[in-house]
């Protein structure tokens, strides 16, 4: 479903459905044994490719993986790029938002200008995780 947010603005031209749908997809494979709560991670590469992870649970609960971090896996075992456009949904198909944690995951490998998929239509990464810390700051 096109949202009032994707009409001539920001993410115009990403296929975010193609990206909701890949995210439900793979979600379904989460392992989520302890909490019960699936998520699916789906993301646009600047090269065209598209990526994606669901969360990894662990007996040693601490030890879990979200989603976005087999997303981040899979960008960089694919050959690296870009993220430029970003969806999250959990196992009843509902968009949310990536934790904290991830937030700055998805800053490291997509940056301020990165469009994130939020329910209150799409945002910039600058927006979701301002002041952020990254690469720059080392960089100083
Ligand atoms: N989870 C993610 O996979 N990504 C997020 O951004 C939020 C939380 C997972 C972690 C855990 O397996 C489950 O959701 C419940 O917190």
């Amino acid at each position: 479903m096109t949202e009032p947010s994707e009409i001539g603005g920001a993410g115009e031209g990403v296929d975010w459905d193609g990206l909701r749908i890949r995210a439900r997809a793979i979600a379904e494979r989460a392992y989520a044994p302890y909490s019960g709560y699936r998520v699916g991670a789906a993301a646009l590469v600047d090269d065209g490719r598209t990526v994606a992870g669901c969360n990894v649970e662990n007996a040693a609960y601490g030890v879990g993986l979200c989603a976005e971090c087999g997303l981040v896996s899979e960008l960089l075992a694919g050959g690296g790029g870009r993220l430029v456009a970003f969806t999250c949904t959990n196992g009843a198909g509902e968009r949310i938002m990536p934790c904290g944690r991830c937030r700055q995951l998805l800053w490291e490998h997509g940056g301020p200008g990165l469009l994130v998929d939020t329910p209150e239509g799409i945002l910039a990464m600058h927006q979701v995780l301002p002041q952020a810390f990254g690469p720059d700051n080392l960089a100083r």
